[in-house]
């Protein structure tokens, strides 16, 4: 029986990536596991074990050895120069920025026309990122290992944009970002150094709106649908309400503020407005509406409303803090908009989304939150 080689998690996540049954090159094989885990677990065709340095041949080829593996050729070369001609996928892992950055400059050509590129580069990842986008590739998935109180982040890249997989939807979102926060609390009187403060604001707000995502995904409908009207009754109490020409609602998702109870009862008397989302966010009449790429309905073909003639406007966000500040989905659109109009804005406070959290610089506070129960004085 032969053996198997013992990979790391992160080993095992890229052994995993690579489609099964090709031939794929690992460019820094080093130790020569990747190859070796990929013909027996992944069924591959063929592996070729690519290093710069032979003495990192030599251990893949002792690798090779131990494990009686076949189908693997060893090449001793400098990145993707001499890659043979039947490959079709790579993997470049545990190099750092500068590293990598040369490996694909150099041989960008060669790019475009494999299959799957996956990255595993150690620092520097927004760095990788950039220059990823720079050459014309695409980003297609993003996973996250965190191993040994590391977090490895591992790219998945094409010439093709075939599935724009978020950051924040990996499973490990969370575990990641409490890494990154971790490591700034460590630092002594990061509290005192601006621009760390301010990414420890930044990596904190983006947890709590990961978990008011899942929160969203769990949530009871009637519920949702008891406090809207509740909330708009007391909205439409409010005299600047009542004195409001001109309102801004939103589409409203299953999980959020129902507006149809506001829309329903102002429409006969106020002029009502939703955004609709260009490049930023504008205002148009409420009228026929149609589906935007995220699945939001939006005017079509009707009047752009100017900021100033808007009265009110009822904002949607995904969570609230107590302040007055809330947690939208992450694209800025509404605290972009409203740092240049003085409307009035009003909050509905979903009571299970109030959560505690510090606000960035670009937040704007809401003028009232309206929560569904009363507060007691
Ligand atoms: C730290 S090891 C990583 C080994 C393995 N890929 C992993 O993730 O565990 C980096 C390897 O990359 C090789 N390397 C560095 N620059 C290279 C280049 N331009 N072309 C090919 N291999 C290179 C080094 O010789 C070394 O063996």
């Amino acid at each position: 029986m032969i053996n198997s080689p013992v990979l790391s998690k992160r080993l095992a996540t890229l052994c995993q990536l690579i489609s099964e049954k090709t031939i794929f090159a690992d460019i820094g094989t080093d130790h020569g596991y990747l190859c070796v885990a990929y013909i027996q677990q992944r069924k591959g065709l063929k592996a070729y074990a690519c290093d710069v340095n032979a003495r990192a041949l030599k251990q893949a080829e002792n690798t090779l050895i131990k494990y009686q593996c076949q189908n693997v050729e060893l090449q001793l070369m400098d990145g993707l120069s001499q890659l043979a001609d039947d490959v079709k996928e790579i993997v470049i892992a545990g190099m750092g920025f500068d590293t990598i950055k040369t490996i694909l400059e150099k041989d960008k050509v060669i790019l475009p026309k494999l299959n799957k590129i996956i990255i595993q580069c150690n620092k520097n990842n927004d760095k990788l990122k950039k220059f990823i986008t720079y050459l014309g590739l695409y980003i297609n998935e993003h996973h996250i290992v965190i191993e040994n109180n590391i977090a490895y982040e591992i790219l998945v890249i094409s010439g093709k944009n075939v599935k724009n997989k978020k950051l924040q939807d990996n499973e490990n979102y969370i575990e990641y970002l409490d890494y990154h926060i971790n490591k700034i609390k460590l630092i002594t009187n990061y509290d005192k150094i601006p621009h760390l403060y301010q990414r420890l604001i930044q990596l904190e707000k983006k947890k709590v709106r990961k978990q008011l995502k899942l929160l969203h995904q769990n949530i009871d409908y009637d519920d949702i649908q008891t406090q809207s009207k509740l909330i708009s009754e007391q909205i439409m109490a409010l005299d600047v309400y009542k004195n409001a020409k001109c309102i801004a609602l939103f589409s409203s998702k299953e999980s959020e503020f129902d507006t149809q109870y506001l829309l329903r009862e102002s429409l006969p008397n106020k002029k009502i407005v939703f955004p609709k989302i260009t490049d930023t966010m504008e205002f148009y009449l409420y009228g026929e509406m149609e589906k935007n790429e995220y699945g939001i309905l939006e005017p079509k073909n009707t009047t752009k409303i100017d900021a100033n003639a808007i009265d009110v406007m009822i904002v949607p966000c995904l969570g609230y803090n107590i302040a007055g500040y809330r947690i939208g989905y992450g694209k800025g659109y509404y605290d972009k908009y409203l740092s240049n109009t003085n409307v009035v804005t009003i909050l509905p406070a979903l009571k299970q989304y109030e959560v505690s959290f510090t606000p960035e610089k670009t937040d704007i506070k809401m003028n009232l939150i309206i929560k569904s129960e009363k507060e007691k004085q």
